[in-house]
Order: C-alpha cells, then structure tokens, then sequence
C-alpha cells in the first residue's frame, strides 16, 4: 500500500540521492512503491522579507532556534491543509538527542507499526540550528527518535538513515537474497566473514569449508565464525547475546 510520508527540512536537497540510489529507492517508485515523499520546506511558510525561519535564544542561549510558529504553519498549512489529513491521522517524529536510540529493534519496530496503522502518515522534522522551540515540541510532535550520543548539525541525516534502514523492513522491499533477516543484529550476532571471488587475494585463500558444498558444515562455521567476529568486534553484543541464550529458570516448587 502506497502512503504519503512528509518530511519538513530547510534543505530538500538531501533526500533526492535517497530516492534515485541504491535498493532503498524502490519504495519510492515502481511497483515497489510504499512511500509516496512529500518534502516540506518552512521557509515557504514565512511571514517576512527576509524569510527567516529561527530567532534568537530566550535567556541568551548560544546561537538560534527554530521558530515554533513556522513550523507549526508547516504542518498546519502545508500538510493538514494541503494535504487534506487531519492532525490524528499524523505520526509526527523529531529526530534530536532525547530519543529513544534508533538500532535495528527500533527500524523493524516503526516499519512494522508503519504498515499496521494504514491511516497514520508519518511526518519527520528536520531541526536545524540549535534546535526547535520547545513549544513546537510538547505541542506537535507525538515521538522522538535519536540516532545516537552524538549531535548532528541538522535532523535530515538522521531521516535519511532512519528512512533507509525502516525501509529495508517493507516487505518486497528487499528480494529474498539480500533477506533483512540474515543481516548482523538480526539474532543478536554481527554477520560473518564473507567472501567472493577471486579464490586467493594477496596470499589469503577463501576458507575451504566454504568451498566444498557441505551445507551442515557450511552453517556450522558461519555460526562460528559469527560468534568469533562478535566476540573480537563488539563484545558488548557478545555479552548480551551469551544472557538471551542461557536457559530459563523454571519456577517449579519442590514437592
Ligand atoms: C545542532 S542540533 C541541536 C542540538 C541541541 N542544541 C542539543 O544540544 O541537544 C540541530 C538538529 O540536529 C538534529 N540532531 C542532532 N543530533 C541528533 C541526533 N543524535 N539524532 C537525531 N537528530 C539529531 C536535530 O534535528 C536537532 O534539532
């Protein structure tokens, strides 16, 4: 089912390679196509000459704001309005550092929430500056999402990997090869060590149970190998991985 999905940015400009590049540009055209995107841009819902969309600080904070007002003249005119939708039927996320930490879970989550409420359209807001008024905030925005303990000078990179990595969960989006469910994180595990021709590279063969076309074998040491890639590279993963897998405590009484 295709739905419209809004997002208001100052800079249009970064979403086009999103929709012209790489697998994920499916879901925007074809028959493919989820999402129809609708890009929305506050400096089109100014009042004044100069177009301004933020303004100083209240109690001399560094540097400017988003101003609450135009934002909400974003969604109000240009989507509730234009769009013909009411504000119920709007998902509004800001991306910013007091979300909630975007991770694989979260990209199933809202792609499996994206498809179960057929009447929400989800719109993203792209801050900019240093932020957006808090009024905007409490008043129009119903979820926040972070893409990590890191600050970014704008929301649209942060869309732009949340849209990407959401999308791969759509179903059809991906064809069965390249499967969401065989990728790192799926299970807890980073993916393996893979390997493609040619069969030596500076001296380094491919491991030879990969080349033999025994399949016990070969899932027995991607296993392995996904475990001692895990182990090497991201032992927080590895320790949490080693919790879900010990065995339950029953909490049988002794009779
Ligand atoms: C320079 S940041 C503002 C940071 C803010 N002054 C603070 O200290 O929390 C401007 C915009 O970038 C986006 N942004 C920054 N860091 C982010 C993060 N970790 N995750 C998602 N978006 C982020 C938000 O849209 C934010 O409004």
């Amino acid at each position: 089912m295709v739905k419209r999905l809004w997002v208001v940015t100052l800079f249009p400009e970064y979403f086009k390679p999103l929709q012209e590049a790489g697998i994920v540009r499916r879901i925007f055209q074809g028959d493919k196509k989820y999402i129809d995107l609708h890009l929305i841009n506050p400096r089109d819902f100014t009042t004044d000459n100069y177009q301004s969309v933020d303004d100083y600080v209240y109690g001399g904070g560094a540097g400017m704001l988003m101003r609450a007002d135009i934002l909400a003249r974003a969604i109000d005119e240009g989507i509730i309005e234009a769009g013909e939708v009411s504000r119920e039927k709007l998902h509004i996320i800001a991306p910013g550092p007091r979300g909630r930490v975007w991770n694989n879970q979260l990209a199933r989550e809202v792609a499996e929430r994206y498809q179960v409420d057929e009447e929400k359209e989800y719109v993203w807001i792209c801050g900019r500056y240093e932020g957006i008024d808090e009024r905007f905030l409490e008043n129009y925005v119903d979820e926040h999402l972070s893409l990590g303990d890191f600050i970014l000078s704008g929301g649209e990179i942060a869309t732009l990997a949340m849209l990407d990595s959401f999308a791969r969960f759509l179903p059809g989006v991906l064809g069965h090869a390249e499967g969401a469910d065989q990728e790192s994180f799926e299970d807890g595990l980073l993916e393996g060590p893979q390997y493609t021709r040619p069969p030596e590279f500076q001296g380094k063969t491919v491991p030879e149970v990969l080349t033999q076309g025994h399949h016990k074998k070969i899932e027995a040491y991607h296993l392995e190998s996904r475990v001692e890639l895990t182990k090497k590279h991201r032992p927080d993963l590895w320790e949490k991985y080693q919790l879900t897998q010990r065995p339950k405590k029953t909490n049988r009484r002794k009779k």
